[in-house]
């Protein structure tokens, strides 16, 4: 298996794990560096971990102005349409502990053509992170992701070209399934993080989670399997999620 599987008995202890797992990255990235680099995961599971954050006692323990905020993917739509990533995050947390706008690093989901919101990301990182646009991608100190039912997480869906994308480190991915665009990290940028943490829920995703952790290698048809960061790897599974794990 691909990581450290955690399996929680409900999904409140999961995400209470979640937000302590968040804390103590952001606090040994602010001892260490004098910041904290994070991807947030979109989608609907973790909206619970960010208003958690947003709350005692894990409010008061994080350096909020020293977050560098980043999306690990958007929908092409504008910042308060409410299937933006950024919105939800923005609702259920940045607006709570009042983060620092200026490192508030949005895709922007409505940038007309879309690619211009990918090359424009990519030289938000170069400037954030320091490292020269032809040099290796930057290491996040943390990546949150989701994982669909069909195995995607981020944007990257079962047989779409962002799978295959080696170089760039932010693109669009056309994702048929969803006859729409997304913006998204590609893996490169993905696996150079030091920590990435999966985060699980439900029934509906039992079958998926086996295949994934337990199932072939088989990434193109389940892209979660090709996250494989140069750091740690950990999934966060509530015991319905986990339902078909051994
Ligand atoms: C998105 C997310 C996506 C999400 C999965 C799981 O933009 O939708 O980035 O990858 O994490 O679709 O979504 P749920 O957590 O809502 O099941």
């Amino acid at each position: 298996m691909n990581g450290e599987l955690h399996v929680f008995n409900s999904t409140d202890e999961l995400f209470h794990a979640a937000a302590a797992k968040f804390v103590e990255a952001a606090r040994s990235a602010v001892t260490a560096r004098s910041r904290f680099t994070v991807a947030l995961a979109g989608g609907g599971t973790p909206q619970t971990l960010y208003e958690l954050l947003a709350t005692e006692p894990y409010r008061s323990q994080v350096e909020w102005s020293k977050v560098e905020w980043f999306w690990g993917d958007e929908r092409a739509v504008g910042p308060d349409d409410p299937e933006s990533n950024y919105r939800m995050a923005r609702l259920a947390l940045l607006s709570q502990i009042d983060a620092d706008a200026s490192r508030v690093h949005r895709l922007r989901g409505e940038a007309e053509p879309l690619t211009a919101a990918a090359d424009e990301y990519e030289r938000e990182l170069v400037r954030v992170f320091g490292t020269p646009a032809d040099g290796p991608p930057p290491s996040f100190d943390l990546v949150l992701l989701g994982m669909g039912g069909d195995g995607h997480t981020a944007s990257l869906f079962p047989f779409t070209a962002a799978l295959d994308e080696q170089k760039r480190w932010v693109t669009v991915n056309d994702v048929p399934q969803l006859n729409a665009r997304r913006l998204t990290m590609t893996y490169p940028l993905l696996n150079a993080a030091a920590s990435v943490v999966f985060l699980v829920t439900g029934v509906g995703k039992a079958k998926v989670l086996r295949e994934v952790l337990k199932g072939p290698h088989d990434p193109r048809r389940l892209p979660s399997q090709a996250v494989r960061p140069a750091g740690s790897l950990h999934w966060y599974v509530d015991h319905p999620a986990a339902g078909q794990l051994e």
